[in-house]
């Protein structure tokens, strides 16, 4: 068994990002042959700089890799030149598992150009030739400063107080990297966090924590991202993989 996961190459791309990094230590825990693959490493998929190098003899392919830029344009560009060019490599290399990160509720969430270029990624790889998996997470703990800083106008934040579901990074890494040494679903697989709240309640407690005395309005009207929501839009089916770390512990920890 070890021999057979220490001949096992696992390329990670994004692997040296939040959620990257943790794909690679468990992985690495576990006995697999892990690349971590960035510009910071020497690999960048938009540009094709040290991909194919990464991709010799690779059986899995995840893709955690994120835009440097949120701008409509910028996002697009990163995420189809990104996946096209790694899809052409894989088939190269007859890589038999392509598993990408993506979010619960894209395919609701046109109106944001962010999510239309994870709408755009999705599409490459479904119809690519490549085997694969897609994990659509909800938003993680850890995101929760970054999204009232892009909601923000001046000191008041204003976000839709619908249904929220997030998880702890740590817990979306776990789900990860159980889904590449699985077979392919060519499909989606969802997972979320174990509680639900509302999203105006949750950053309003994000940003106590942290001291930031920015006020937190609950807004029917505002936008996620850019784009109108719903109640439900933000929440997985109800068959979704759940993770453990409750927000309460992880934001006890998060202090510490
Ligand atoms: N935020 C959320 O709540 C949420 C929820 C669900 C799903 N997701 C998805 O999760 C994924 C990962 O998010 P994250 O927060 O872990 O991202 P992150 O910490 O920002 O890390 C992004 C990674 O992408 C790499 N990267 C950037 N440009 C690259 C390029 N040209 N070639 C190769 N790698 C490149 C970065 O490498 P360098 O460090 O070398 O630049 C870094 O390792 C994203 O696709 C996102 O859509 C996010």
């Amino acid at each position: 068994m070890t021999n057979e996961r220490s001949n096992m190459k696992i390329v990670v791309i994004g692997g040296t990002g939040l959620i990257g990094s943790k794909v690679v230590n468990k992985l690495n825990a576990q006995g697999y042959k892990v690349v971590a693959a960035s510009p910071d490493t020497g690999v960048n998929t938009v540009t094709g700089e040290g991909l194919s190098e990464a991709l010799k003899s690779a059986s899995v392919v995840v893709d955690v890799s994120d835009s440097p830029l949120w701008e409509d344009n910028a996002v697009m560009e990163f995420f189809t030149t990104s996946t096209r060019n790694l899809l052409t490599n894989e088939a190269a290399v007859a890589v038999g598992h392509h598993v990408a990160l993506s979010v619960v509720g894209t395919d609701r969430l046109s109106e944001s150009g962010y999510f239309r270029a994870k709408i755009a990624q999705e599409e490459l790889i479904e119809s690519s030739s490549i085997p694969y998996s897609i994990v659509h997470a909800t938003q993680f703990f850890e995101f929760l400063k970054k999204f009232a800083d892009i909601s923000s106008a001046g000191d008041k934040v204003r976000v839709p107080p619908v249904f929220f579901q997030p998880m702890a990074a740590e817990d979306v890494a776990s789900a990860v990297a159980r889904i590449a040494v699985g077979p392919p679903v060519n499909g989606i697989v969802e997972i979320g966090g174990p509680e639900q709240f509302r999203l105006d309640e949750l950053v309003r407690r994000r940003l106590a924590t942290l001291n930031d005395p920015r006020e937190v309005i609950g807004d029917a009207q505002a936008l996620y991202g850019g784009a109108h929501v719903s109640l439900k839009t933000l929440v997985p089916y109800i068959n979704a993989q759940l993770g453990e770390t409750r927000f309460e512990s992880w934001l006890t920890r998060a202090a510490a």
